[in-house]
């Protein structure tokens, strides 16, 4: 738990906004040598590991480096930085941040994401929730000038500044649990995995967050026969939410995707290989729950339509606040994500795969 938990603090506190993901991809590469046979970055920088097995049968697992992130997009006369989201943002959770933004020589300088103090707010918009447009970042210089001498300008990009913190009863809080909790599952089950009956490709994935293109690139280039995402789920088990809504629940084990997606299309996972995965949880005593997610999706909706079709799954870290600089998760449902990730590999005949594979006619 102690090994899992270091690889899960490191990968949280790197930097790496979509596109922007080398300092993540340097850990991910030192972390996976040992336990695989191959080992190589696409032009995008997909990570893929590769873990001979017994078959040419490939299965992919697949969990994104990056993180969401902001891009400078305008810097005004007095230095302050205007900002797009890249990713799904809730702007309540930024104001008052500290952020890291990269210079263009790859420096890491701090901001603050500032807001208007009570005694400047006009009566009646105290309560008001900021839009991204009103949002500025302060890096503490006076002027334009000032900020393009210092290498931050439009282009640059930045991230939460947060760092890892351990909660009681086994949680753990931090930034970009979404998805380094998934990246940690997926390095870690490589070690879980002395030999497999598939050819296992584990791909730390690029640009997730901003459309899921990193998975897309690697699908079409492994074209495997079966895909795993990992990432983190919604559990909105917390005050003020109908237990309808909880989506997951923290403490619960990693829950097997059902469906996901939302107003950009559903995604339906492989009921063979949901299936195949509750059967390896109940059968290894993993605890696990089912999950059906409407209103977010994992690199497993990418590579599912690729190429012939390929079927695919997620499986998923509850996680609470997801998106904010204050996710909490549990370290037993990550290491149960890990375990039942590492099982199902081990566990994958050439018979099973070929059961994905065409379906029969009757
Ligand atoms: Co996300
Ligand atoms: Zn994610």
């Amino acid at each position: 738990m102690d090994d899992f938990k270091n690889l899960l603090r490191k990968l949280s506190e790197a930097f790496g906004p979509p596109g922007f993901e080398d300092e993540v991809r340097d850990i991910v590469v030192e972390e996976m040598k040992p336990y695989v046979d191959e080992l190589f970055v696409d032009r995008w920088g997909n990570v893929f590991g590769v873990k001979r097995g017994r078959t040419d049968y490939r299965v992919m697992v697949a969990a994104h480096m990056d993180e969401i992130g902001l891009m400078v997009d305008y810097v005004d006369k007095n230095g302050f930085l205007r900002v797009k989201p890249m990713g799904g943002w809730n702007e309540v959770t930024l104001v008052g941040q500290r952020v890291v933004v990269r210079t263009k020589d790859g420096r890491k300088i701090k901001g603050v994401v500032g807001s208007r103090p009570p005694h400047v707010t006009p009566p009646g918009k105290e309560r008001e929730a900021p839009e991204m447009k009103d949002l500025f970042v302060d890096i503490g210089v006076s002027s334009a000038e000032e900020a393009e001498k210092l290498g931050v300008g439009v282009g640059s990009v930045a991230v939460l500044d947060r760092e890892f913190a351990e909660l009681a009863g086994g949680a753990v809080t931090g930034k970009a649990f979404d998805d380094r909790a998934g990246l940690a599952a997926m390095l870690y089950a490589l070690r879980l995995i002395d030999e497999s009956p598939v050819t296992i490709y584990a791909v730390a994935t690029v640009q997730e967050e901003i459309g899921l293109r990193g998975a897309a690139v690697a699908a079409e280039r492994v074209n495997p026969h079966a895909a795993i995402a990992l990432d983190t789920t919604i559990a909105a088990d917390m005050p003020g939410v109908s237990e309808r809504e909880y989506v997951a629940r923290l403490g619960a084990g990693p829950a097997v995707k059902v469906m996901d997606g939302g107003r950009g299309g559903l995604f339906v996972a492989h009921p063979k290989l949901r299936d195949f995965l509750v059967d390896i949880a109940r059968r290894e005593g993993i605890p696990y729950q089912l999950e059906v997610l409407y209103g977010g999706t994992t690199d497993a909706m990418a590579i599912a339509f690729r190429r012939e079709g390929i079927p695919a799954v997620t499986i998923s870290i509850p996680a609470r606040y997801v998106h904010s600089p204050v996710e909490v998760l549990k370290l037993e449902d990550a290491v149960g994500a890990s375990k039942l990730l590492a099982s199902a590999l081990r566990n994958m005949t050439p018979q099973f795969v070929e059961s994905l594979l065409e379906r029969k006619l009757k």
